[in-house]
């Protein structure tokens, strides 16, 4: 479910026209709508209305301070990975106690900064790390709601890169070692061991992997309960995923709440959940206008003025994006197999291979479908490329939320040595 659509053969973000934007705001950029960001974390939100419920909103998926603070006014509170993304998450309106801190490299500043505003809590993720935490929250006079981030050695996750749930990867604490690590936790000063976490990757499309995960988690917090360790919240973290092609068939949010609530039984705790994709994904698309047709070799390329440094999913991960023409092709337009590529100096730089798609001709204009999640996000300004504008609409109202930048200002950042300029 989304907002984007055809009205009079143009494609539309809710009531406003995609080619508008592209004239107002030039392209490549980023367009969102507000009305399906809402809605997804309604969802959500109505699915445990009647559970006492946290839904802190992965603000690494789409970190646009109005995407935020759209999010906030729902009632959203925020996970974050770094000091960058919780100062950006309360500017957005989000109340630090309402931030969950992730993340396996918080640096000492960030505790600091965590724990000067009184976050919700904090997911540990080593022995390291708890003791760094312990002795600041001392040095401070704070003390540190913690989870411990568990890795539950489940293996999903729609990618090699984005899975998180086995030994291999740098996540969590050892699955065998928890109990361990709360005994530590209540050992140490200024550390308040109240909550289990885990996270086991993202755009993972079938809920068995995340129900084992959860069933581990809500054990172990059944267990250190029987301890008398003070257990008041599991956090199911992030990861459901979304459609990118048509066919593709996730498991549904409703399914997602069903299955949570079963695992959660009669367990009395507060549930934090940690979505990201699956409430910004297809709130965004990405337009862009074609710069060149090219033919050689019997291969057609389609030559954007967006590149990877704009959206780099598909060369990071071999995503697959489906892209629009803003106008709807003629009646019987024959579709002929093209690469779609970008302008950048990368063989990595191409969106799609081989890719059957409607006539297009330079200036045209067209729309990377569900690119609300991890794409402006991930953008750089690879090749000096100023970064990508971002725009949100509601109804038919439509705002800037985030300029291009002018050359001078990308320039402005940067210095030559005084003994170049000096000499
Ligand atoms: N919580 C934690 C601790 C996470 O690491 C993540 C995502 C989430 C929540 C949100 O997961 P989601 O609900 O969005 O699946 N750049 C990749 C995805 C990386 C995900 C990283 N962690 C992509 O474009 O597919």
């Amino acid at each position: 479910m989304h907002h984007f659509n055809y009205r009079n053969g143009v494609l539309h973000c809710e009531g406003v026209s995609l080619e508008a934007v592209a004239r107002e705001l030039g392209t490549p950029a980023y367009v969102y709508s507000d009305a399906t960001l809402r809605r997804h974390y309604r969802v959500l939100a109505d699915a445990f209305a009647d559970r006492n419920v946290l839904i802190a909103y992965a603000v690494k998926a789409n970190s646009n301070l109005g995407v935020i603070a759209t999010l906030a006014a729902e009632g959203a509170g925020a996970d974050v990975v770094s000091g960058g993304e919780m100062l950006k998450a309360m500017a957005a309106g989000v109340p630090a106690n309402r931030i969950v801190f992730s993340g396996v490299g918080k640096s000492e500043a960030e505790i600091r900064l965590g724990l000067e505003h009184g976050i919700f809590q904090f997911n540990v993720e080593s022995m390291p790390e708890l003791h760094r935490l312990s002795r600041i929250a001392q040095e401070m006079g704070k003390r540190a709601p913690i989870a411990f981030r568990v890795n539950p050695h489940v293996e999903a996750g729609g990618h090699t890169h984005i899975s998180t749930g086995t030994p291999e990867t740098k996540f969590g604490i050892a699955w065998h070692e928890a109990d361990a690590f709360y005994d530590e936790a209540s050992r140490l000063p200024n550390i308040d061991p109240i909550g289990v976490a885990v996270h086991i990757g993202s755009q993972i499309l079938r809920i068995d992997p995340m129900r084992a995960a959860w069933e581990k988690v809500v054990s172990l917090a059944r267990r250190l309960r029987d301890r008398g360790f003070n257990i008041q919240r599991v956090d199911f973290g992030g990861g459901l995923g979304v459609p990118y092609k048509d066919g593709e068939d996730p498991d549904s949010p409703t399914i997602y709440a069903r299955q949570a609530r079963e695992v959660l039984g009669n367990l009395d705790v507060q549930l934090v959940l940690e979505p990201g994709r699956l409430i910004a994904g297809n709130a965004g698309v990405l337009i862009s206008r074609v710069e060149y047709i090219k033919e050689r070799d019997g291969r057609i390329f389609v030559i954007l003025d967006a590149g990877m440094n704009d959206l780099l999913r598909p060369a990071l991960y071999a995503a697959h994006h489906e892209v629009l023409p803003l106008r709807t092709p003629a009646m019987g337009a024959e579709r002929r197999a093209v690469d779609i590529v970008g302008p950048i100096c990368e063989s990595t730089d191409r969106f799609a291979k081989d890719r059957p798609m409607p006539p297009l001709k330079e200036g045209d204009l067209v729309a990377f479908m569900t690119a609300g999640a991890y794409g402006a996000t991930l953008s750089s300004q690879y090749n000096s490329r100023p970064l990508v504008a971002e725009a949100l609409v509601r109804g038919d109202a439509c705002v800037v939320v985030r300029r291009r930048p002018t050359f001078d200002e990308m320039i402005a950042l940067e210095r030559a040595p005084d003994w170049i300029t000096s000499g």
